[in-house]
């Protein structure tokens, strides 16, 4: 059970609450144009997104973890060497489709908050490739399960995820719905981030 800014001390109860509340940011700081002004395609950049959804609920919002963190066995970067791959990760290209997603998958193996990494990113990929390409990945058009799977693989081999995301761009860049369904929480499998994020011992 994470520590959270809402006195909340349910698990269940929490990620309803956290849920409601970051779509509320997440419209906001589409609406007000706010995350136009943010930095594309850097940790930077990152932060100020997870800053802004979740600095209600958590204190480490847009800050880097200092847990070591798993999911389903897979280990993300170790706390020790995040800032040195997050600088990395800064330097990366993103001038076509195949470079910014080789350049999410590496944003994800970072992982570098202590929950809500993907929401921030899936915004933060939207940003690249708007800016790089000119479309967006329609959300709607991803199956949730499809997308944690190629998510799995990616950090072994991004063909899949590369072909899911490919399929679903869209040049609706500008499109609220589209936007908002990116950041669904629930674009988890039921109940699947509450327990599988298993802290350990660094
Ligand atoms: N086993 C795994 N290996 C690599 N990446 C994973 C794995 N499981 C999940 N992911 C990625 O991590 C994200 C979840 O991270 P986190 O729980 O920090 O963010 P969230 O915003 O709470 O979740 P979600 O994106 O599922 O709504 C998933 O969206 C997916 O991209
Ligand atoms: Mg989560």
């Amino acid at each position: 059970m994470i520590k959270n800014k809402l006195g909340i001390d349910n698990p269940i109860e929490l990620a309803k609450e956290e849920e409601r509340i970051t779509k509320i940011k997440a419209r906001q700081l589409f609406e007000t144009k706010k995350l136009d002004t943010f930095e594309v395609g850097t940790f930077s950049g990152l932060a100020q997104i997870h800053k802004y959804l979740f600095e209600d609920v958590y204190d480490f919002a847009g800050k880097i973890r200092t847990e070591n963190i798993s999911k389903s066995n897979f280990r993300f970067a170790s706390v020790m060497y995040l800032e040195e791959a997050l600088r990395k990760i800064d330097e990366m290209p993103q001038s076509n489709f195949d470079e910014i997603i080789e350049k999410y998958v590496e944003m994800n193996i970072a992982h570098p908050f202590r929950e809500g990494n993907g929401r921030s990113t899936r915004i933060w990929l939207d940003m690249i490739l708007k800016k790089e390409i000119g479309m967006v990945v329609d959300w709607n058009e991803i199956d949730k399960q499809d997308y944690l799977l190629a998510m799995e693989r990616s950090p072994i081999k991004n063909t899949e995820i590369k072909l899911l995301l490919e399929r679903a761009l869209t040049d609706k860049i500008d499109d609220r719905e589209v936007y908002m369904k990116g950041i669904d929480a629930s674009y988890n499998y039921e109940g699947y981030n509450l327990y599988k994020t298993e802290d350990l011992e660094s």
